[in-house]
């Protein structure tokens, strides 16, 4: 499609040179060897021709661990490789991938040796973005920024990022980074209207260092949306087998939050989606929100959250009331 970048917004990853598109898709979920092939081959197709150019994965995104990555160098075969200097693709290292010592945490071998696999089942030369995936209290946070650095310097990573760290360890890696000449240039925190936490000191450290912000599951996996007001459909994640998201979770206080705010987006003229998602990119220093999905409809919903991105102190205030920081 020749309009793919006529509706989407890019935006800089805090001060580096990098844009990325306000909406990026996560391979978290229904990408994996369990899924629908097409389904995920779809997906992407939708999410790039809505000017989605940032697709995010990780080492053990599946289930299968690794067949999300796999699955990806496919669809890149099929249709994406050729726009590979249009894309912006992530992964990561972390959490658990293989057995023994040196498959889990944040150790230079288990780095090093993860983004070497990331790429073969990708069949890609680099990454633009490789991250730490969580942080890791045994590994000195040198070694482990010293290997972000080395992936850089190998040019099998463009940029290096981190995931989930605390706000005060985000600004002891962004300084060791810093010194090492390799920018932190973006940190990929969870929140959603249900999940605060990175208002209360992550947001404005992160502004400080001039790194960017990408949030995940900006739906709370897909609560933020009005599909559980219903009852639990059994294609929708909570119905299905992830582990992450169970029935149990759907509580009846869950659900009179949902149905409140799904009144607000109503009065917006917005899904309760494409609010949550607005809700998120109303910080100055959000460059994207990262969400996930199970249908190229929902992309297509999701992108069209950017009609609206206004909030009004009362809106806000409302929000505030029903979800407090
Ligand atoms: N760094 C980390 O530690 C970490 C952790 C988690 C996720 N992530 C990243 O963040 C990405 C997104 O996470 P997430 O999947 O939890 O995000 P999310 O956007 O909060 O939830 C996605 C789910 O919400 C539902 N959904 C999506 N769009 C919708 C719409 N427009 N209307 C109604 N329902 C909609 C779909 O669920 P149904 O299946 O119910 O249709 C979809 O699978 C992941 O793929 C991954 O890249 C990173």
């Amino acid at each position: 499609m020749s309009n793919r970048y006529d509706h989407m917004q890019y935006r800089r990853s805090g001060r580096s040179g990098l844009k990325l598109p306000a909406i990026s898709l996560g391979l978290w979920h229904n990408f994996g060897g369990i899924n629908s092939f097409e389904n995920a081959r779809s997906m992407s197709r939708t999410a790039f021709d809505l000017g989605v150019t940032h697709f995010d994965l990780a080492n053990n995104y599946g289930p299968p661990a690794g067949s999300a990555e796999e699955n990806f160098g496919r669809i890149l075969d099929h249709d994406l490789r050729a726009f590979r200097d249009e894309l912006v693709i992530s992964t990561k290292a972390g959490y658990h991938m293989w057995n023994g010592p040196y498959g889990d945490h944040g150790s230079r071998k288990y780095l090093l040796s993860s983004l070497d696999q990331s790429l073969k089942r990708m069949k890609l030369d680099y990454v633009d973005i490789f991250y730490h995936h969580r942080p890791d209290n045994e590994t000195p946070l040198e070694e482990t920024m010293t290997a972000l650095d080395s992936t850089v310097r190998s040019g099998k990573a463009l940029y290096v990022a981190i995931s989930n760290y605390p706000a005060e360890k985000t600004a002891e890696a962004a300084r060791i980074l810093r010194e090492l000449g390799t920018p932190c240039l973006i940190h990929q925190p969870s929140y959603s209207i249900f999940n605060r936490w990175i208002e209360k000191d992550l947001l404005a450290t992160l502004e400080t260092e001039g790194v960017g912000c990408i949030v995940f599951s900006p739906l709370a996996q897909g609560m933020l949306s009005d599909k559980y007001l219903g009852g639990v459909p059994a294609d929708s994640r909570a119905g299905g087998p992830s582990g992450f998201l169970n029935a149990n979770s759907i509580t009846e206080e869950k659900l009179a939050k949902i149905r409140a705010l799904n009144e607000i987006a109503q009065q917006r003229g917005q899904s309760l989606a494409q609010m949550a998602l607005s809700w998120c990119l109303r910080h100055q220093g959000m460059t994207s929100v990262l969400i996930g999905a199970s249908k190229p409809a929902q992309i297509a919903d999701s992108v069209g959250c950017l009609s609206n991105l206004e909030f009004s102190a009362e809106e806000l205030a409302a929000i505030d009331e029903i979800a407090p920081a």
